[in-house]
């Protein structure tokens, strides 16, 4: 694992979108990933402006497939807090330069089974990753890989955990009753070339130290990543007074 860690969230938000600029701008075909959530806000918007601003990596995402990592059930692109209106008010709908194609998840599918099909297939026709950028959850999770989740799954449906619906109250602009998250498998994010995450705040520093410093365990998720041959962690001072 390689530890960055940055100055302030800014920076962390810079390094990060440079990172994955690098990545579209290498010759040849390209699939990539970003989470939702409060953390990558600054650097898909980083990520952005060096779209926008043209040469190599403008033409480089003409090269490039973008996926969504994973989706709250029952909220669909309209809906506030939703990771799919995340993806488009602050990546897709800004790009002057569109990806080759876009894989949106849909929370309110008919057939969530059959959505998790569409996620799978996607993947397996485009992929695998060439970038996972992943936040982390305070219990660790990874998309909505929650605690105990199976690391062999691919694409899946799981219920939230206590920790997740506490903390989904920030998202959203009124009390949602959510259940169940839909998110690309373990499988998906280990299988990526390479993996990024991001993580700033003293609100995570406990749990980034459980996820890198401790065993590897499903109970929390994240430390999975100790097994994957190029993560690169990306950290401000304050999440990582405990690594
Ligand atoms: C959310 C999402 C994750 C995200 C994580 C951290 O619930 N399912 O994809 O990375 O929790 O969110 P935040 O960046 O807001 O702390």
């Amino acid at each position: 694992m390689n530890l960055i860690v940055c100055k302030n969230y800014e920076e962390m938000s810079l390094t990060a979108a440079a990172q994955a600029a690098d990545i579209v701008s290498a010759p040849g075909e390209h699939l990539i990933s970003f989470p939702g959530g409060d953390t990558p806000l600054g650097m898909v918007r980083e990520f952005s402006r060096l779209v926008n601003k043209g040469g190599g990596v403008a033409e480089g995402i003409s090269r490039t497939r973008y996926v969504q990592l994973d989706e709250w059930v029952g909220l669909g692109a309209e809906d506030a807090g939703s990771c799919a209106r995340f993806n488009q008010e602050n990546l897709l709908n800004n790009l002057r330069h569109p990806f080759l194609g876009v894989h949106l998840i849909d929370g309110l599918a008919a057939s969530l089974e059959a959505e998790c099909g569409r996620l799978n297939a996607f993947i397996d026709r485009h992929g695998p990753l060439d970038l996972s950028v992943l936040g982390i959850g305070l219990n660790g999770h990874l998309g909505f890989n929650e605690e105990g989740v199976d690391f062999e799954k691919t694409a899946h449906i799981i219920p939230l955990s206590e920790t997740t619906k506490k903390v989904m109250r920030k998202y959203f602009d009124r009390d949602r009753d959510l259940e169940y998250g839909i998110t690309q498998g373990i499988r998906h994010i280990m299988a990526a070339k390479k993996v990024i995450l991001i993580a700033n705040g003293a609100h995570k520093a406990a749990i980034l130290k459980r996820a890198f410093t401790g065993p590897v365990t499903n109970a929390v998720p994240a430390s999975i990543l100790q097994r994957h041959g190029n993560c690169t962690v990306i950290v401000d001072r304050d999440a990582a007074v405990e690594l």
